[in-house]
């Protein structure tokens, strides 16, 4: 017998039926709601408790701390994929093929090619702006140069749609890499074919003019597995605004901006910039942890923990986990001290045994430790959000692929108006 749930409204009885999830998770699917019943509405601010879709791309469950790309744990693919097979698997389902991957990669690095007017747009931003405001108007601006992307029609071309992701995994860590040079004075660097997606990264960072440019296996695998911790994270706020902005049917590129603009926000990607701010503040003001930590709890201060807390996790978030271990191996590769990781470690310590933050189950974030290893990679804290860009890219291709082959509607919410009521218009001579 399927299931339902029964809504009572002014005494009159509804029924709606109930969606299941692959792990049974529930949920109400009142798409008919408004009609059956004249016109009611759900208000969730925020969609705390609303799924906006159906998706078989990754599995999160907040209470227990699992996260699954596909299937497969983050535990299994951090430790011992690479970031482009993440990315195959995101965006079609499964992991790629000795051939697959092949293909997937050579495609992808004909396509980092970027046009050199962009530089000309590059070259236009003030020294001082955002990198996260470079890269977003970088990213529309490849859809003018790159018009076949524009507006895929998903039934009559998806070639068209194979060639539009290519080109977002080759182009964009170029334009991360012009942007990086330029706000440190570098020359643009155009990478090099014969290397790996990341190590090719690295060195179109990095690369000094007139030096043999080294790579460092720890560097390599720190920066594959930070990738791939970030490649999705089911409905977040960047990837839900893909899919909404993907849902008019605009394109890839310019859906894809505008999911960087919501990603740099503080409460959002942005933490991974405000939480070092925050973490050399503290140093900077003597290293008192429990001072801030009173600050943070005080409703009447709004200072919050950069880096604590989270919509979904509520026990611990795995991403954090894995980041945290890794962030002590990258130090003592590099034989790094930092003060910082110290008042990081005493946050994270003091803040789990306090009443406010157990009561509130708030823990480390994925963004709480990520920046200690940026800043050890050499990254300065602006460029840290670029970073977790750079690594959710297969995920915002993977959603707004999935919502265009399901044909989703145009995402469009309701809203109840709390407004004036109807009221006449008065000259200006009268009031
Ligand atoms: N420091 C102090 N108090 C906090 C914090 C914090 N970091 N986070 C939440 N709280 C309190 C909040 O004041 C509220 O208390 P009360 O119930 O007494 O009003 C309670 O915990 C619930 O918080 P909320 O803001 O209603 O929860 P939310 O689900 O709307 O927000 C969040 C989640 C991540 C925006 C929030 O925890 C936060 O602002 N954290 C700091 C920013 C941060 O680290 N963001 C990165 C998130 S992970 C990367 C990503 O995937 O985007």
């Amino acid at each position: 017998m399927s299931k339902k749930a029964t809504l009572l409204i002014n005494n009159q009885e509804f029924d709606f039926p109930i969606v299941l999830g692959s792990e049974n998770e529930t949920s109400i699917d009142i798409k008919n709601l408004r009609s059956l019943t004249g016109g009611v509405t759900t208000i969730d601010p925020g969609f705390k408790n609303t799924a906006s879709c159906e998706s078989k791309i990754t599995y999160l469950d907040g209470e227990k701390g699992i996260l699954r790309y596909r299937g497969y744990s983050i535990e299994d693919l951090s430790n011992n994929a690479s970031f482009l097979e993440v990315a195959y698997l995101l965006i079609y389902g499964n992991l790629p093929t000795q051939e697959e991957y092949k293909k997937f990669n050579d495609d992808i690095k004909k396509e980092s090619i970027v046009d050199e007017d962009i530089k000309k747009i590059l070259e236009a931003f003030p020294k001082s702006a955002h990198p996260m405001g470079i890269l977003s108007s970088l990213t529309s601006a490849l859809t003018a140069f790159n018009p076949s992307s524009k507006h895929i029609d998903y039934d009559r071309s998806k070639s068209e749609l194979y060639d539009t992701i290519v080109k977002v995994l080759g182009k964009i860590p170029v334009l991360i890499a012009w942007t990086f040079r330029k706000k440190n004075g570098l020359p643009l660097d155009y990478g090099d074919s014969s290397l790996g997606y990341v190590e090719n990264i690295l060195k179109m960072m990095f690369n000094k003019p007139n030096e043999q440019y080294v790579q460092n296996p720890v560097l390599v695998n720190s920066l594959n597995k930070l990738l791939i911790l970030h490649a999705d994270h089911e409905q977040n706020c960047s990837t839900s605004t893909v899919r909404i902005v993907g849902s008019s049917h605009a394109g890839l590129f310019a859906s894809i901006s505008a999911g960087i603009s919501a990603l740099w926000g503080p409460l959002h990607g942005g933490a991974n910039q405000a939480v070092l701010e925050m973490l050399e503040s503290i140093n900077e003001d003597g290293g008192d942890t429990n001072k801030y930590m009173q600050k943070a709890k005080d409703k009447e201060d709004p200072f919050r923990l950069m880096g604590f807390g989270h919509r979904v996790y509520k026990s611990f978030d795995p991403r954090a986990k894995i980041i945290k271990v890794a962030t002590d191996e990258v130090l003592n590769d590099l034989g790094i001290v930092d003060p910082i990781l110290d008042i990081a470690k005493g946050l994270e310590k003091e803040a789990l045994s306090d009443q406010y933050f157990v009561d509130r189950s708030l823990y480390p974030n994925v963004d709480f430790y990520s920046g200690i290893i940026y800043r050890a990679m050499g990254i300065p804290s602006d460029m840290f959000t670029v970073m977790f860009a750079l690594g959710r890219l297969p995920g915002w291709i993977a959603h707004w692929r999935e919502m265009r082959l399901r044909n989703e509607p145009i995402g469009r919410p309701r809203q109840v108006y709390t407004g004036e009521t109807h009221r006449p218009y008065s000259p200006i001579s009268d009031r």
